[in-house]
C-alpha cells in the first residue's frame, strides 16, 4: 500500500476533479503490475495496474481508494475487477463520492472477491484531502498562504513585499501553484505588486492555476500583468452582483457583505465551476475575510528570519480581528519545516 500511495502521488496536480489513486497487483509475493491515475479523463489506476499483470486469479490488488462502480469518463473499475477476478482487493479507504461510498466494495464482495478496507487509511485521506472536501461539500479545499517576517508582516508600510522570503520558499510556492486549480488574491495585491500569478518551475513543465481576483470596488487596472499573460489558464475577476470587468476572461458576480465580496458565495461559485482547490496568496485583507468566513482549510505560512516592524505595515491577517482570545481560530496538526533560511508552518483549521 505504501508503494500504491507513492504511485498515486505522481498524479498530484493532474487529476482534478478526480482523486489521486495508485494501485499495485501482487501475486505469489511479487509485484506483477502497478499503475496510477495519471490525468483526469484518462485510465484509472486499477486499469493501468492490471494491464500487463497477466492472470490475476489468486492475486491481491492494493489500491489507495475504493474502486469506482459508476460510469464516468471511463468505465467502472469494479467491472474490470469482476472480470479479472483477483482473490482479494485491499483498499486504503472508502470512496467518499456519494455515487460510490461503499457500493464498489459491495459489488466486489457479491462477486466473490475478498475486500479489506482501511490499510494506511489516514495516509490515503491526507493524500486526497482536496478531493474529499470537494466531493462531499461541492466547495474547494482552501489553502491560505503567505510569506511573512518573524513579526508577522507581509509587506513594509510602503507596500513593498519583494521579497519577504527566500528563493527556496518561492520555488516551493511555484510548485504549489502548479498543483492547485486556482489562485486567489485581493485587488490591492494586483495593483501594488502587479504579479503574474503563474507557476514557474525550474526545468520542468508547469501548469498555471486559474487566477481569481477580488475586486469589489471595480477599480482594477486593465494594464495589470494578469490580463496580458501568455498562459493557458484564464484570469477571472470576482465583482459584486451587476458588476463588470472588461479585461477579465470571465466575471464572477458575487454577493457582498460588510467585508466586500462574500467568500462563501465565491467559493460556492468556484466549486460549481469544478475548481477543487484554491490557494489564497493574500494580501492581509483577503486572508482576513477568508478566515472570518470560515472557508480556509489549511494554512501554509512561510516565516522569514527578518523583522519588518511598523504599525502600518500589512500583517498576514488584517481585518478588525477578534476581541477575546477564546474566539481565536484554532489550528491542528501543525508542522514546521525548514525551507532554505525560512520556516514553513503548515496546519489545518479546526472546524466546529
Ligand atoms: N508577502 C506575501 O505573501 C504577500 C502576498 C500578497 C500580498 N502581499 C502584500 O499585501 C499588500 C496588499 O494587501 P492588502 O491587505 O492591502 O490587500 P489585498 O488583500 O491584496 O486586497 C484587498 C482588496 O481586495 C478587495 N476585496 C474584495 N472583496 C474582498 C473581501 N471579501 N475581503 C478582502 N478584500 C476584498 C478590496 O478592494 P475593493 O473593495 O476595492 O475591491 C480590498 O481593498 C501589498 O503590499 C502586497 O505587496 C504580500
Amino acid at each position: 500500500m505504501e508503494r500504491a500511495l507513492a504511485l498515486a502521488e505522481r498524479g498530484r496536480g493532474r487529476t482534478s476533479p478526480n482523486p489521486m489513486v495508485g494501485c499495485v497487483v501482487v501475486r505469489d509475493g511479487a509485484v506483477v503490475g502497478e499503475g496510477y491515475h495519471e490525468c483526469a479523463g484518462e485510465a484509472h489506476a486499477e486499469v493501468n495496474a492490471l494491464r500487463g499483470a497477466g492472470d490475476v486469479s489468486g492475486a491481491s490488488v492494493y489500491v489507495t481508494l475504493e474502486p469506482c462502480c459508476h460510469e464516468g469518463k471511463t468505465p467502472p473499475c469494479v467491472d474490470l475487477l469482476k472480470e479479472r477476478k483477483p482473490a482479494r482487493v485491499v483498499a486504503a479507504m472508502e470512496d467518499p463520492n456519494p455515487q460510490v461510498s461503499g457500493q464498489g466494495i459491495k459489488a466486489l464482495r457479491e462477486a466473490g472477491v475478498t475486500v479489506d478496507i482501511g490499510l494506511l487509511g489516514d495516509e490515503a485521506r491526507r493524500l486526497n484531502e482536496v478531493f474529499i472536501k470537494y466531493v462531499t461539500t461541492g466547495m474547494p479545499f482552501v489553502i491560505a498562504k503567505c510569506g511573512m517576517s518573524l513579526d508577522g508582516k507581509i509587506a513594509t508600510h510602503t507596500g513593498d513585499s519583494r521579497w519577504v522570503t527566500g528563493e527556496a520558499s518561492r520555488q516551493l510556492v511555484h510548485q504549489i501553484r502548479d498543483e492547485v486549480d486556482a489562485i486567489l488574491v485581493g485587488s490591492r495585491t494586483v495593483m501594488i505588486d502587479d504579479p503574474s500569478l503563474t507557476a514557474r518551475l525550474d526545468g520542468s513543465p508547469s501548469q498555471d492555476p486559474i487566477r481569481v481576483i477580488l475586486d469589489a470596488g471595480e477599480y482594477l487596472d486593465a494594464d495589470r500583468r494578469v490580463f496580458h499573460l501568455d498562459s493557458r489558464a484564464p484570469t477571472w475577476v470576482a465583482v459584486p452582483k451587476g458588476g463588470a470587468c472588461e479585461a477579465a476572461d470571465s466575471v464572477l458576480q458575487v454577493s457582498t457583505n460588510g467585508d466586500g465580496l462574500s467568500m462563501q458565495d465565491l467559493m460556492k461559485q468556484l466549486g460549481s465551476r469544478e475548481v477543487t482547490s484554491v490557494l489564497i496568496e493574500g494580501g492581509g485583507a483577503t486572508h482576513a475575510s477568508a478566515f472570518e468566513a470560515g472557508v480556509v482549510d489549511k494554512v501554509m505560512f512561510f516565516i522569514a528570519p527578518k523583522i519588518i516592524g511598523g504599525r502600518d505595515a500589512v500583517s498576514a491577517v488584517e481585518g478588525s480581528g477578534i476581541e477575546d482570545m477564546a474566539d481565536a481560530i484554532l489550528l491542528r496538526d501543525m508542522t514546521a519545516t525548514p525551507v532554505g533560511h525560512d520556516i514553513l508552518i503548515e496546519a489545518y483549521v479546526v472546524k466546529e
